[in-house]
């Protein structure tokens, strides 16, 4: 009856429900083994890269960041388009593998183009990943570490995939002096996309693999007639040594790979951190006897400038920027007492050590680069001048030099100049001078500083006096001894005040690193402004 408590109900056994057609156990199965598919990729097409001494995009992976470490995102994106020879699988990942990892235990952002997927040619969803992944970048101010392989824009995708390329370079443009951007070129590079290693802090590319170039051979030969190969056009070596557009060169993937780790240990995550410090040495009071014997006092003695640098940094340990390319200045990477610096010289071995308009570019892209992610500048100056000629003048030595000027005029991070022989003329003064914004200048008993040599001076200051005398020569001498006496002795700059100290060579290392502890908390404001307008 109604209302009658039934003893017991409650306990009674319910038939269990039958079996869902979806379970979670299922739904996870299904998850994994789709996940599985795309990691394993085609099979067929991996044994192609590695057949060409390739790695697959998630090995470069596994090489690049700490084991473990990375965590996928959009793995299972796939394209939308229709039409035209558009691939009908639309393959999970579209062709790029996108997400973040750690090297060293510090966050980057990664994307690696995977050519087993449609050539790794850039379409709208492989471009909208690559975009999220750099938005992140940003957002989590961390470096961007882009792996290029690609046949270029996906051709099937028309604009779509232009669109995408240019929403990369704007990003870069946002992201340039705010977080490191290096780029990997692994593969083909070709057309517009080439324009993304170029937008970044620094390109590595791996010989006998990697090719980057506007136009290709095919159109070069039809629109110009000329004839040449992959590798004669844009190849590894062609970039890293004439063109400059390859900062960094290796024979193969894994030491490429060592060395963008080995680059960004030098590099802060982003514009508001300092680089990781090492450990510090005692650096200030350094005694290095080799350093006496390095330079040469003749003033065009011939000697590796590398030698000095080696002196100076902890551990003998740099990293040499465009080692190949404009190699008459020397560009690196090291720490003294800890700190990294970014560190100029000028390469007596190479050229004299003349500054010439490439050898400005690169120097001024380097002093750029540093004084944007707060790496104090050590700038080592034996300078002859600029390099003469109609070659140099009608390559623009001028507007490549401003360059040079502009970017240590506009350089706000610590500046220690140190001449070790020789600063004639403009090159002294574009060498981080004391007038141009250096704030510590320091020169060794070998300096010297002047307007000119002694004998170019005398030539000119006395051409009459030399044409009437007779005997020149003897006048010449007296003349140019005097000059030096007067004009370049190695104190003449220390009375005036543009050089702080002459220093023993063997304390260089100890005076850089006392300069660096003195210039730690430099602040320098500039007026503000859109920005500048350095001569391009
Ligand atoms: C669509 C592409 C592609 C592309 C390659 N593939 N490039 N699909 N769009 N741009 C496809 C191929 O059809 C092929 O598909 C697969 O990728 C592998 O290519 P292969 O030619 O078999 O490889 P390989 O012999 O190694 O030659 C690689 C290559 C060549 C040299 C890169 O594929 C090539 O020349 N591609 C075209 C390059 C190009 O002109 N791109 C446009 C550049 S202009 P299947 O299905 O057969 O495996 C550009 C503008 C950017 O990028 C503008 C930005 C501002």
């Amino acid at each position: 009856p109604l209302g009658e408590r039934m003893p017991g109900r409650h306990l009674r056994r319910v038939e269990p429900p039958a079996p869902p057609a979806r379970s979670m156990r299922l739904l996870r199965a299904e998850r994994d083994a789709l996940e599985n598919a795309v990691l394993e990729g085609k099979p067929e097409a991996n044994a192609r890269m590695r057949a060409q001494g390739k790695r697959t995009a998630r090995e470069r992976l596994e090489l690049l960041l700490d084991t473990g470490s990375f965590t996928e995102l959009e793995m299972f994106r796939r394209h939308q388009a229709r039409g035209l020879k558009v691939d009908e699988t639309r393959p999970h990942s579209d062709g790029v593998v996108v997400g973040s990892g750690t090297i060293d235990g510090r966050r980057v952002f990664v994307y690696a183009q995977d050519f087993t997927i449609c050539g790794g040619s850039l379409g709208a969803a492989h471009a909208a990943k690559i975009h999220k992944v750099m938005d992140l970048a940003l957002a989590a101010g961390a470096p961007i570490v882009a792996l290029n392989d690609s046949g270029g824009a996906r051709i099937q995708e028309g604009v779509l995939s232009l669109d995408g390329y240019g929403g990369i370079f704007r990003r870069q443009v946002e992201a340039s002096g705010v977080i490191p951007q290096i780029s990997v070129v692994l593969g083909p590079c070709a057309g517009g996309a080439a324009y993304s290693p170029a937008l970044a802090d620094f390109t590595f590319m791996v010989r006998d693999t990697a090719n980057m170039y506007l136009t290709g051979p095919d159109v070069v030969a039809a629109v110009t007639g000329e004839r040449v190969t992959h590798a004669e056009l844009g190849g590894a070596d062609v970039h890293a040594t004439r063109s400059g557009v390859a900062t960094f060169v290796h024979d193969d993937e894994d030491s490429c790979f060592e060395d963008v780790r080995y680059l960004l240990s030098l590099l802060p995550a982003n514009n508001l951190e300092t680089a990781p410090a090492g450990p510090t040495q005692g650096a200030v009071d350094d005694v290095r006897p080799a350093l006496a014997d390095i330079v040469p006092v003749e003033p065009n003695q011939p000697y590796d400038m590398r030698s000095v640098v080696a002196e100076i940094v902890d551990d003998e340990d740099y990293l040499e920027v465009h080692e190949n390319w404009a190699a008459n200045v020397l560009c690196a990477f090291g720490r003294v007492d800890g700190e990294v610096v970014g560190i100029v010289g000028n390469q007596p071995l190479v050229l004299a050590g003349v500054l010439d308009a490439a050898a400005a570019q690169k120097a001024a892209r380097f002093v750029r680069f540093c004084d944007a992610f707060a790496i104090p500048l050590v700038t080592l100056v034996d300078v002859p001048g600029f390099l003469p000629g109609t070659e140099q003048e009608y390559a623009g030595v001028i507007r490549h030099g401003a360059k040079l000027l502009y970017a240590y005029c506009e350089a706000s991070v610590p500046r220690i100049q140190v001449i070790v022989r020789k600063a004639y003329g403009g090159a002294y003064i574009v060498m981080d001078s004391r007038s141009i914004g250096a704030d510590l200048a320091l020169a060794w008993p070998t300096n010297e500083i002047a307007v000119m040599g002694a004998a170019g001076a005398v030539d000119i200051l006395f051409r009459k006096e030399l044409a009437a005398a007779p005997d020149p020569e003897t006048l010449r001498d007296t003349l140019r001894a005097e000059y030096a006496d007067q004009l370049t002795h190695p104190y003449y700059a220390a009375e005036h005040g543009l050089v702080d100290d002459i220093i023993d060579p063997t304390k260089t290392r100890a005076a850089i690193a006392r300069g660096l502890a003195m210039l730690r908390t430099k602040r320098k404001q500039a007026p503000r402004r859109k920005h500048g307008n350095i001569p391009l």
